[in-house]
C-alpha cells in the first residue's frame, strides 16, 4: 500500500498569520502626492483609502464621493500589495478605463479598503486626474 503525501503539505496561509502585528487594528501606510513627498499615515482596519487620505488632507480630490462616477480619486498601489486587493469590480474598471495615466497597478483609492494586509502599502497619486487641476499644485504642509 502507497502512503499519500498530501498530509505533509503545509498550510502557508496560516503560517502567514503568526507575522507580528503592529497591534489590533492599525494600518500603516504611506501616501505619495503629487509633488512626490511621501506622507506616512495610520490607519486602521475598515478604513476607505479616499478618505483616509482627506482626513491626512492629501489632495486625492474624490469628485464623487466614493460613487463610482469619477476617476479622481486614481491612484497606484505599490508592488506586490497590488495583488492583496479584491480584484477591481466592473464599474471600477470602466472608470480606471477613463483615467489619465493608468497603469497595471492602478485603483480608485475610494474602492480600497484597509485590510491588514494593506500594512506597509503605498498609494502614489499620478501627476494628472480627470476633472482635475493639472499638476503644479502644492499641498499644504501638515
Ligand atoms: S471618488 Fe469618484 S470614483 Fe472614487
Amino acid at each position: 500500500m502507497r502512503e499519500c503525501g498530501a498530509w505533509g503539505r503545509v498550510h502557508r496561509a496560516e503560517e502567514g498569520s503568526q507575522v507580528s502585528e503592529p497591534s489590533n487594528d492599525v494600518v500603516n501606510v504611506v501616501f505619495i502626492d503629487r509633488s512626490g513627498q511621501r506622507i506616512p499615515v495610520k490607519g486602521k482596519v475598515g478604513d476607505n483609502v479616499l478618505y483616509l487620505a482627506h482626513k491626512h488632507e492629501i489632495d486625492l480630490e474624490g469628485a464623487c464621493e466614493a460613487s463610482l462616477a469619477c476617476s479622481t480619486c486614481h491612484v497606484y498601489v505599490s508592488g506586490e500589495f497590488l495583488d492583496k486587493l479584491p480584484d477591481p469590480d466592473e464599474r471600477e474598471d470602466d472608470m480606471l478605463d477613463m483615467a489619465p495615466l493608468l497603469q497595471e497597478n492602478s485603483r480608485l483609492g475610494c474602492q480600497i479598503i484597509l485590510t491588514k494586509d494593506l500594512e506597509g502599502a503605498e498609494f502614489t497619486l499620478p501627476k494628472i486626474t480627470r476633472n482635475f487641476y493639472v499638476d503644479g499644485h502644492v499641498p499644504k504642509p501638515h
